[in-house]
C-alpha cells in the first residue's frame, strides 16, 4: 500500500518508513524539515512542504494517485515550548491538521493519527486504559486531544474514517540503525542518562521518591520505537476492520503493557552501558506525577500485536545510535 507519511523526517516517522518499507509497503514523506534534515529522507519519495500547503498536497496526490492513507506525525513536540508558545502549537498542530483531515475526508483516505498518552489524567490507578478519564496537562498535550476529537467529529460527519494511537515513551532506534533520535528530540530519562554515559553532565537526578510505586520512584511504560513503528504497520492492514460505517473512530493505546520505574530503568541502563550511574535523591519538579503504563489489551485484540523488544534492547539501540551520529 502506498502511505503518504507526514513529519516522515522526524523520530518516529522515519521509523514508521523503514517499517512500511520493510512490510512491501511505499512511504511518501511530507515533511516541512522544521525540527528535522532531510537525512532520513534520502532514497525516499520526499516532498518539503508543510502539511497546510494545500498545493503541496495536491501535487502529491496527483504524482501517486495510489496513496490508501496518511499517517499523520508531523507535529510540534516540545512540552516546556508549548507552555510558553500555545498560540503556535495550536495553529501548528490544531489548525494544519484540521486542513489535512478535511482533504483527507473529501478524498476518502485513511487516516493514523500520532497521538499521546499524555492526554489521560494522572491517578492512583496506574494502568490506563483507552476509557480511563482524561485531563491533558500541558499545551502540547490538549492539542493532541483536540485534533482526536476533531478527527472523530470528521468521521462522525464526513463518512471517513480513522485511528488514532496513543503511544506512551518511545525509546530506542531502528535496529538497523537506518534512523534515530536527533541530539534535539527530548527523549527523557533516556536523553539524560546517555548525557552522563557520554560525560555532558555528572548527575543523574531522581525527582521523587516517595511516590506510591513498588520502589518510591515514579513509574513509565517505555515502548522501542520499532515495535511502536510495527503496530502502525498492523492498523495499516487491519484498518478496514477496525474502523467501519457504523464505527468509523478508533483510539488505541501503544505501550508495553508494563510499568517500569525510574530505579528499574536506571539499572537496565547500567547494565547494558556497563557503567555506573551516579545518583542524588531531589524532589518532584512542578507537574511531575507517579506515572502510568499502558493496559495492552485493545492493541493485542484489535492489532493483534505485542511490543516484542526490551527496554534493554530500546537502551543498547539508543547508545549505538548516539555512537553512530556523535
Ligand atoms: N517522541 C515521543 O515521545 C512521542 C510521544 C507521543 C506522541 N508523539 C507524537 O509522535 C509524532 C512524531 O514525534 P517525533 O518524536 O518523531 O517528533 P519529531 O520532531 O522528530 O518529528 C516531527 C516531524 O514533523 C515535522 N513537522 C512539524 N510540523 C510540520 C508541519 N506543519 N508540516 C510538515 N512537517 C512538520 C518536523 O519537521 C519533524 O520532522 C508527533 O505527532 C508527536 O506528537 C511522540
Amino acid at each position: 500500500m502506498k502511505v503518504l507519511v507526514t513529519g516522515g523526517a522526524g523520530y518516529i516517522g522515519s521509523t514508521i518508513c523503514s517499517a512500511l518499507e520493510d512490510n512491501n509497503h511505499v512511504p511518501v514523506i511530507m515533511d516541512s524539515l522544521v525540527n528535522s534534515s532531510s537525512t532520513f529522507t534520502e532514497g525516499k519519495k520526499f516532498y518539503k512542504a508543510d502539511i497546510s500547503d494545500s498545493k503541496a498536497l495536491k501535487e502529491i496526490f496527483r504524482d501517486h494517485k495510489d496513496i490508501e492513507a496518511i499517517i499523520h506525525c508531523a507535529a510540534l513536540v516540545i512540552v516546556p515550548e508549548s507552555v510558553q508558545k500555545p498560540y503556535l502549537y495550536y495553529q501548528e498542530n490544531v489548525s494544519k491538521s484540521l486542513e489535512l483531515f478535511k482533504f483527507a475526508s473529501d478524498s476518502k483516505i485513511k487516516v493514523i493519527f500520532s497521538s499521546t498518552a499524555a492526554v489521560y489524567k494522572s491517578s492512583e490507578e496506574q494502568m490506563v486504559t483507552e476509557n480511563s478519564p482524561l485531563d491533558p496537562d500541558s499545551p502540547y498535550a490538549r492539542t493532541k486531544i483536540t485534533i482526536e476529537m476533531a478527527l472523530r467529529d470528521f468521521c462522525n460527519a464526513y463518512g471517513s474514517k480513522a485511528i488514532s494511537l496513543r503511544y506512551f515513551n518511545p525509546i530506542g532506534a531502528d535496529p538497523k540503525m537506518r534512523s534515530g533520535p536527533s541530539a534535539e528530540t527530548p527523549t527523557h530519562i533516556l536523553g539524560k542518562l546517555l548525557s552522563i554515559y557520554e560525560g555532558k553532565e555528572s548527575d543523574f537526578k531522581i525527582a521523587g521518591t516517595n511516590w506510591p510505586t513498588r520502589d518510591g520512584t515514579a513509574i513509565r511504560d517505555y515502548i522501542h520505537v520499532w515495535d511502536l513503528a510495527e503496530a502502525h504497520i498492523r492498523a495499516l492492514e487491519l484498518f478496514d476492520d477496525l474502523v467501519t460505517h457504523e464505527n468509523p473512530y478508533s483510539v488505541i493505546n501503544l505501550g508495553s503493557g508494563q510499568g517500569t520505574t525510574v530505579l528499574e530503568f536506571l539499572e537496565a541502563f547500567e547494565e547494558v552501558s556497563g557503567v555506573e550511574i551516579a545518583r542524588i535523591d531531589s524532589s518532584p519538579r512542578p507537574g511531575d506525577t507517579a506515572g502510568a503504563y499502558a493496559s495492552g489489551d485493545k492493541a493485542w485484540d484489535n492489532l493483534r500485536w505485542k511490543p516484542r523488544m526490551s527496554i534493554e534492547q530500546g537502551i543498547a539501540d539508543a547508545i549505538k545510535w548516539n555512537r553512530k551520529v556523535t
